[in-house]
């Protein structure tokens, strides 16, 4: 875990004032460019949630990274959230609130079995309404969720308490 922990905070690039002043945007680039890191990250949560799941969901688009990354080396079978208007037929639609404005994310209809246990997975936690609406999405499909999972979770923002009631797991924690 620590081992795992120092190598994510090791390559994370902190560009203060992106997008806005008084932000600290974190490039997870170098993080992506390091053979063997996600590998090794998602090795720490499938122990983490040790045959605890079914299905792991990645959410548009910087979450499908780390989505795809753990579902192959898991062996379980992956569900894409996509932003609004991106899925054919019959879709489960939440709204979750932007700092200005709304967004919402949707999965298809069916693409979660009902009673099955998902992980939600993102790159990055900050208010956690991203990884809130997809909880949402996994109990809409009448699925459970079986835990939360973020490379990155800035630290000083509200989205850990928010997530309390979905077994977080963040692999770093970082001041916003
Ligand atoms: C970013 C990031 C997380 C989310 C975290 O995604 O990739 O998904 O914000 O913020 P929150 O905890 O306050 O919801 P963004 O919406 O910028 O879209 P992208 O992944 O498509 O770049
Ligand atoms: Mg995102």
């Amino acid at each position: 875990a620590e081992l795992i922990r120092s190598r994510i905070v090791g390559l994370l690039e902190a560009f203060p004032d992106y997008p806005r002043p008084g932000v600290v945007y974190q490039d997870l680039s170098r993080i992506y460019a390091e053979p063997g890191v996600l590998d090794d990250a998602a090795d720490h949560v499938r122990d983490h949630f040790s045959g605890r799941f079914d299905r792991i969901v990645a959410v548009e688009s910087r979450g499908f990274v780390m989505g795809a990354v753990l579902a192959a080396r898991c062996e379980v079978p992956l569900t894409l959230v996509r932003k609004p208007g991106k899925l054919p037929g019959a879709v489960h639609s939440v709204g979750y609130a932007l700092e200005y404005g709304e967004d919402r994310l949707e999965v298809r209809q069916g693409a979660i079995a009902p009673g099955e246990r998902v992980l939600c997975v993102d790159d990055v936690l900050a208010t956690g309404g991203t990884l809130l609406a997809a909880a949402e999405l996994v109990e809409a499909s009448a699925a459970e969720v079986a835990g939360s999972v973020v490379l990155v979770e800035l630290s000083g923002l509200p989205g850990a308490e928010r997530l309390k009631a979905y077994d977080l797991l963040s692999l770093c924690e970082v001041a916003a």
